[in-house]
């Protein structure tokens, strides 16, 4: 029987790559995301349930679509996420809630509503996708370094509570990788910053790095994989960075 496996925010960039590559490593792949319906999934070529990771109840609702229409989830990518970038004096309140309400409560909602079955099946698999910024800072990024700090944490704490179940929870701490929300952040830089977009990609983004790639959506995909793979059943409650060398060593 093929395993499920449920990818936050996978109807776009990272979480759509890890959704297919599952799919393509034999898992039944289901993506929870904002928008789900008949469009959306003839759109990414992938079963999408609509969910809004930031209500409890939404999320039970899409648990409870997930399982009739597939089965009890064993597999869990906490990946949903956004940025935005203020200077902290000038940081909306409502912002502000909005990052910590997708990235770090949407990750302990997902989490919480996936642990009961994987505990009966004394088996689970929880990746949360975190960022570089989930071990240090950037400018103008607050909300978002504070919940992707925030997802090691709870990572940490829920692989302590889960591994005698059976159950791994790992973080992968991307550096910058080329997505949609990438892209936006090249512009909101270059207007913050007063710069050029290409002054951004290499005055800003690659200039911590010192390889001066970005990181692709299928190297996280694949790193996805290997966690969820029985070679990592002994490996939990860690952070890894893919990051060209950003922040290494942390
Ligand atoms: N792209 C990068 O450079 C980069 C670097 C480090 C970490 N990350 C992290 O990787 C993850 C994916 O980022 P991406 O670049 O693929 O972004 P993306 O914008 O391409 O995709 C994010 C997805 O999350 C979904 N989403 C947002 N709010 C949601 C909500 N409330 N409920 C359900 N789904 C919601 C969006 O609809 C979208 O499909 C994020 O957590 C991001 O912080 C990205």
């Amino acid at each position: 029987m093929k395993k499920i496996a449920v990818v936050t925010g996978g109807a776009s960039g990272i979480g759509l790559e890890i959704a297919r590559k599952m799919r393509s490593a034999g898992y039944a792949a289901v993506a929870w995301d904002l928008k789900g319906g008949e469009a959306v999934e003839k759109e990414i070529d992938l079963p999408v349930v609509a969910c809004d990771i930031t209500s409890e109840s939404s999320v039970a609702a899409a648990y409870a679509e997930t399982v009739k229409r597939f089965g009890e989830p064993s597999v869990l990518v906490n990946n949903a996420g956004l940025q935005f970038m203020s200077p902290v004096d000038e940081f909306p309140v409502e912002k502000w809630n909005q990052l910590i309400g997708v990235m770090l409560t949407g990750t302990f909602l997902c989490t919480k509503a996936a642990i009961p079955a994987m505990k009966r099946a004394k088996f689970g698999r929880i990746v949360n996708i975190s960022s570089i910024h989930g071990k240090l800072a950037s400018p103008f990024k607050a909300a978002y370094v504070s919940a992707k700090h925030g997802v090691i944490g709870f990572s940490k704490v829920v692989a302590l509570e889960t591994a005698e179940h059976g159950i791994t929870v790992n973080t992968i701490c991307p550096g910058f990788v080329d997505t949609p929300l990438m892209r936006k952040q090249v512009k909101t830089q270059a207007e913050l910053n007063k710069i050029s977009e290409q002054e951004v990609i290499e005055k800003i983004m690659l200039a911590p790095q010192c390889i001066k790639k970005f990181t692709s959506t299928e190297q996280i995909a694949d790193m996805v994989l290997f966690l969820c793979s029985d070679s990592a059943s002994t490996i939990t409650g860690e952070a890894y960075s893919m990051s060209g060398g950003w922040g290494m060593g942390q």
